[in-house]
């Protein structure tokens, strides 16, 4: 696939890989060995029993705010730690946020936002109930672009330094939310979530749509939002994709938990 969006091209994903792998498996436990007593607090957050990591959403987004552990936080304007009920059965995955998510700290809420959102209503699912969140949570202002113009600077994508460090808050967000499906928007979180599962990912064109089983989760690879906005046929196919999550959403073992 050809695409203007430099996120779309591919990366070098083998050096990706190792170094997310060594980060993550640091970091990483299977939900199910974590006890998931979990209480939710009124801002959202969750409290556990498991001490060892981050406590709750709370805390994971006040670190995020605070993070100075690579070089994105230089430029950033907000972070963006994600956002959505700690009890949420699906949770979308993107890459990292863009100019408008940089502006508000908030994800999905430029034109790719618009099209998630379009996505959403299409299968009656309200975002509110659902956790969004990205790979990296500060926004890759690409290198020709100086913070002082972030305004007109360029996305790209972010580098595999940049998901290995950042890579903790997105596997706290996991599981602390445990969410039922998970849908990966792209080619970055595609990839990341599956290394995250010890599934390796091929090319989005190839596996978007298909559901895939992980630990007690579906997880189903789409197309990114943004995609839509070069390619009128993904947007057909993204259409489709969050069909087949509309109908594992109504099937019965997935509502009552
Ligand atoms: N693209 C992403 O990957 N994430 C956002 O939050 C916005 C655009
Ligand atoms: Fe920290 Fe992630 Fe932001 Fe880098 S992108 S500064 S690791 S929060």
């Amino acid at each position: 696939m050809t695409n203007e969006n430099p996120r779309f091209e591919d990366p070098d994903f083998s050096a990706l890989v190792v170094r997310s792998l060594v980060a993550m498996t640091t970091f990483y436990r299977k939900p199910q060995e974590h006890p998931k007593e979990l209480i939710c607090t009124e801002e959202g957050g969750v409290v556990t029993q498991d001490l060892s990591d981050f406590s709750d959403l709370q805390e994971i987004s006040n670190q995020v705010r605070n993070c100075r552990k690579c070089p994105l936080s230089e430029t950033r304007r907000n972070a963006v730690p994600g956002e959505g009920p700690c009890n949420a059965k699906v949770m979308f995955v993107g890459e990292g946020p863009g100019r408008q998510e940089d502006l508000e700290g908030r994800p999905f809420v430029g034109r790719a936002g618009s099209v998630l959102d379009e996505l959403l209503r299409s299968i009656k699912l309200d975002r509110k109930s659902v956790y969004v969140a990205n790979v990296v949570k500060c926004r890759p202002l690409a290198k020709d672009s100086d913070s002082a113009i972030q305004d007109s600077g360029r996305d790209r994508k972010p580098t595999g330094e940049e998901i290995a460090a950042c890579a903790p808050y997105l596997k706290g967000q996991l599981r602390l939310v445990h969410p039922q499906i998970i849908c990966t928007l792209g080619d970055t979180a595609t990839r990341f979530i599956l290394e995250i599962y010890g599934l390796k990912a091929g090319s989005i064109s190839r596996i978007h749509g298909r559901v895939l089983s992980v630990d007690n989760a579906k997880l189903i690879p789409m197309y990114h939002p943004a995609a839509a906005l070069y390619t009128a046929e993904l947007k057909e196919l993204m259409k489709k994709d969050f069909k087949k999550l509309g109908a594992l959403l109504a099937q019965k073992t997935l509502v009552s938990i």
